[in-house]
C-alpha cells in the first residue's frame, strides 16, 4: 500500500519477544529480567492473524525479530504459520545466533529465506565481553553453516562503538572475501543502554575502509531497504551501511513495525501508532484488522521528516531497542 507520502510500504519487522539469552552492553542492562510476561507476548494465533491483516495490505515481507526471537519455544511453529500465508513472499529473521545451528535446515525447510546475524567482534574474548556470554566459536560455525545452507542471503549486523570495536573494522571487510556474506554496519543509536556507547558514524567507517580498499557501489544489489552497499573489488561477499543517524531515510521508508507486545509502531523514533493487541483481545476479524492497519499507515511520518540524534521532538520512543526489535 502507499502512505499520505507516496512511499510503497510492504515489509513488516514483528517483534515476538523483548526476552533475550544475551546481554549485550549497549541493549540492555547487566541484570535485566524485566521482560513482559508470556500472556503478554503475542501468541502464534494473533501473530497469524496480525500477518495475514497485512498481506491484505501488501505487506510482502516480513522479517522476525526480537529481543531475541529464538528464545520463543514456539518459533519453529509461528514460521510454519506465517509461511502458509498467501501473499507473504519472504521470511527473515534478525537473531543473535544463538540457538540457530542445530535448526538451520529445519527453518530453510519450514520457510525461512533470510538470515541476519548480530555480531559484533571477530575476537573471542570481545565477543563474550560486549555479549556477556556469548559463544564467539559457535556463532561463528552457524554463520558458516548458514551460508551453506543456501538461504536467499544471510548477513551480519555490526554495530561499531569508539575505543570498543572500532579496531576490527577491516576484519569485518576481510570476512566477505571468502565468505558470500554481507556485513553490515549498523550506526548505534541513543537508545537506553546505547546511550553509554559513542557511536561512529558510517561515514568514517565508509572513508576508513576506502583508505585501505577499492570500493565499488554495488548496484546488483535489489536494496528493499535503507542500506547502501559496496564490494570490494574481487571479494565474494559485500559491506553495508545502515545510517539512521548520519543519513536520514525516511524519504525511502518501506517498513512499519509490531512491538512484542502487540503495538503496531508507524515509525522507528516516535512512540505513535496503535495497539493492536487490544483489537485481538475482543477478536476482531482480519478484515476489520486490515482497516485499522491500513489507516495508521496512511498516516505515517511525512518522508520530508527526518530523524537526527540532535532532535529533541514530542513523542520520542523510550522503548529499548530489545522491545522494537531494531
Ligand atoms: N543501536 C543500533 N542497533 C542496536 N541494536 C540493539 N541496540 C541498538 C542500538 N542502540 C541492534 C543489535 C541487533 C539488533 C537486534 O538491534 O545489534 O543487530
Ligand atoms: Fe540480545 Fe540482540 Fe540485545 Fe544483544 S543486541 S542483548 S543479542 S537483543
Amino acid at each position: 500500500m502507499l502512505d499520505k507520502s507516496n512511499r510503497q510500504i510492504n515489509y513488516l519487522r514483528l517483534s515476538i519477544t523483548d526476552n533475550c539469552n544475551l546481554r549485550c552492553q549497549y541493549c540492555l542492562p547487566e541484570n535485566s529480567n524485566n521482560f513482559s510476561k508470556l500472556s503478554n507476548l503475542l501468541s502464534s494465533d494473533e501473530i497469524e492473524k496480525i500477518v495475514k491483516a497485512f498481506s491484505l495490505i501488501g505487506i510482502k515481507k516480513i522479517r522476525i525479530t526480537g529481543g531475541e526471537p529464538l528464545v520463543r519455544k514456539d518459533f519453529p511453529e509461528i514460521l510454519k504459520k506465517i509461511d502458509k500465508i498467501e501473499g507473504i513472499e519472504k521470511i527473515a529473521i534478525t537473531t543473535n545466533g544463538f540457538n540457530l545451528l542445530e535448526n538451520l535446515e529445519e527453518f530453510k525447510k519450514n520457510g525461512l529465506d533470510r538470515i541476519n546475524i548480530s555480531l559484533d567482534s571477530l575476537n573471542e574474548k570481545k565477543y563474550n565481553e560486549i555479549t556477556r556470554g556469548g559463544n564467539f566459536n559457535k556463532i561463528f560455525e552457524t554463520i558458516k553453516k548458514a551460508v551453506e545452507t543456501n538461504f536467499d542471503r544471510v548477513r551480519l549486523n555490526v554495530v561499531i562503538m569508539k575505543g570498543v570495536n572500532d579496531d576490527e573494522i577491516l576484519d569485518f571487510v576481510n570476512l566477505t572475501k571468502n565468505l558470500n556474506i554481507g556485513v553490515r554496519f549498523i550506526e548505534l543509536m541513543p537508545i537506553g543502554e546505547g546511550k553509554k556507547f559513542i557511536s561512529m558514524k558510517n561515514s568514517e567507517i565508509l572513508s576508513f575502509i576506502e583508505s585501505h580498499y577499492n570500493l565499488e557501489k554495488n548496484c546488483n544489489e535489489i536494496t528493499d531497504g535503507p542500506a547502501s552497499y559496496y564490494k570490494v573489488s574481487g571479494f565474494l561477499g559485500e559491506i553495508g551501511f545502515i545510517s539512521p543517524l548520519s543519513n536520514g531515510f525516511c524519504d525511502k521508508c518501506n517498513r512499519i513495525r509490531v512491538t512484542s507486545d502487540g503495538f503496531l509502531k508507524l515509525c522507528l523514533h516516535y512512540n505513535e501508532g496503535i495497539d493492536l493487541s487490544a483489537h485481538l483481545k475482543h477478536n476482531i476479524s482480519v478484515e476489520d484488522l486490515a482497516k485499522l492497519i491500513e489507516e495508521a499507515i496512511y498516516n505515517k511520518k511525512p518522508k520530508e521528516h527526518k530523524m537526527n540524534s540532535t532532535d529533541i521532538v514530542e513523542n520520542i520512543e523510550t522503548k529499548g531497542m530489545n522491545k522494537i526489535g531494531g
